[in-house]
């Protein structure tokens, strides 16, 4: 290859967008939404228990979600999510099922599903994304496929 690409040079790894939101971040929200959906609400104890981390961490995350407006805190009433946040939150869950339903097609270990899925939820673009949603739709509606698939 003849590329001359430094990995000091500013031109060499494009910025993030910055409507780009990060996987950890992404794993707030997803938390946070699922615990207001359960529970009616959602508080960083609850969210540091369940991501298994401290909730000093929690804390500087939620914070950071709030000044990025994806989320309202409120240092002793807990948070709620705002109407930007709902809507990176629903992408989210919309791509969590989407997976999901397409490793159902195989007949996996719903554990193995969902640990996979939520690796793979993060990393995954707009494109291929798009391109299981149709392979999905496609399966759903042809099951003598799905059957050979599983043989
Ligand atoms: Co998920």
């Amino acid at each position: 290859m003849s590329e001359s690409t430094s990995p000091t040079s500013p031109d060499a790894v494009p910025p993030p967008s910055p409507r780009a939101t990060s996987a950890a971040a992404e794993d707030y929200l997803e938390r946070i939404a699922a615990l207001i959906k359960t529970k009616g609400y959602a508080r960083v104890v609850d969210i540091a228990a369940e991501l298994k981390i401290s909730q000093a961490s929690v804390t500087t995350m939620v914070q950071r979600l709030d000044a990025d407006g994806l989320v309202k805190y409120e240092k002793y009433r807990g948070m709620v999510l705002t109407d930007a946040g709902e809507a990176v939150a629903a992408r989210i869950a919309h791509r969590h099922e989407l997976l999901t339903q397409l490793l159902r097609f195989f007949e996996l270990p719903e554990d193995v599903i969902f640990r996979d899925v939520e690796g793979m939820e993060h990393h995954i673009s707009g494109e291929t994304l798009e391109a299981l949603e149709r392979l999905t739709r496609y399966l759903d509606a042809h099951p003598a496929i799905v059957a050979q698939l599983r043989r």
